[in-house]
């Protein structure tokens, strides 16, 4: 079974106390931050050492995958922040099957970075702390508006991924792969929580996970 999903399960498990629950999230949240998931799906494209990318080049990609796995490592804790609180079993089981396909994000990130010699955000605990809390004040204003904030963070993250393929070099045939597949992903992620009656959020909040984004994609790109 994969990691994600079995994950998954454990925390909307039966009856565990608060403190339970405290250190199953802080023991979550470490294996997603430090790692090393296996997929329920392979790496997408062809394996590829850093070669042809010059070192300047190299670097540029690393960053962008760095930046990327540490956007999973974030999806991840949204989604188990959003199922501590949600109220309803659909709702968990749509938020379960999409932290399932997130970590297999976090696992190819992290296996191209491998491939390129360099390594995840040193700040990915910190990601993961926050968006733990983001998730589960989503998911305690109700499943509608949880689904809305799913909805929309694949929408933004979907941008996102487009503008990365622009940067990335156009010979880089592996990390476009991988982010192709993950845009594909995060655009049925978005699909299902709007079928699922997520709510548009008001103003100013997508502004505001746009910031916020930013703030991680920007220091997660060298940290
Ligand atoms: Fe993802
Ligand atoms: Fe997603």
């Amino acid at each position: 079974m994969a990691a994600g999903l079995y994950n998954m399960r454990r925390m909307t498990g039966p009856r565990l106390s608060p403190l339970d629950r405290l250190l199953e999230l802080a023991d979550l949240g470490l294996r997603a931050s430090f790692g090393r998931p296996s997929a329920t799906r392979p790496t997408p494209g062809r394996p590829a050492a850093a070669g042809p990318l010059d070192e300047g080049r190299r670097r540029h990609v690393a960053g962008l995958m760095r930046v990327n796995h540490a956007g999973e490592v974030a999806a991840q804790g949204l989604y188990h922040g959003q199922a501590l609180t949600a109220r309803s079993d659909a709702v968990r089981a749509t938020l379960r099957h999409a932290a399932d396909e997130e970590g297999d994000h976090l696992a190819w990130c992290r296996d191209r970075l491998d491939e390129l010699g360099s390594h995840t955000s040193l700040l990915n605990p910190v990601w993961y702390a926050g968006s733990v809390a983001f998730g589960a004040v989503a998911g305690l204003l109700g499943d509608r508006v949880s689904l809305g904030f799913m909805a929309e963070t694949e929408r933004q993250v979907e941008g996102h991924l487009e503008r990365h393929l622009a940067r990335l070099p156009d010979d880089d045939q592996r990390s476009r792969a991988i982010i192709e597949q993950m845009k594909s992903d995060e655009v049925a992620h978005g699909r299902s929580a709007r079928e699922a009656g997520g709510d548009e959020l008001p103003a100013p909040v997508p502004q505001l996970m746009r910031l916020t984004a930013r703030i991680m994609t920007g220091t997660a790109y060298w940290l």
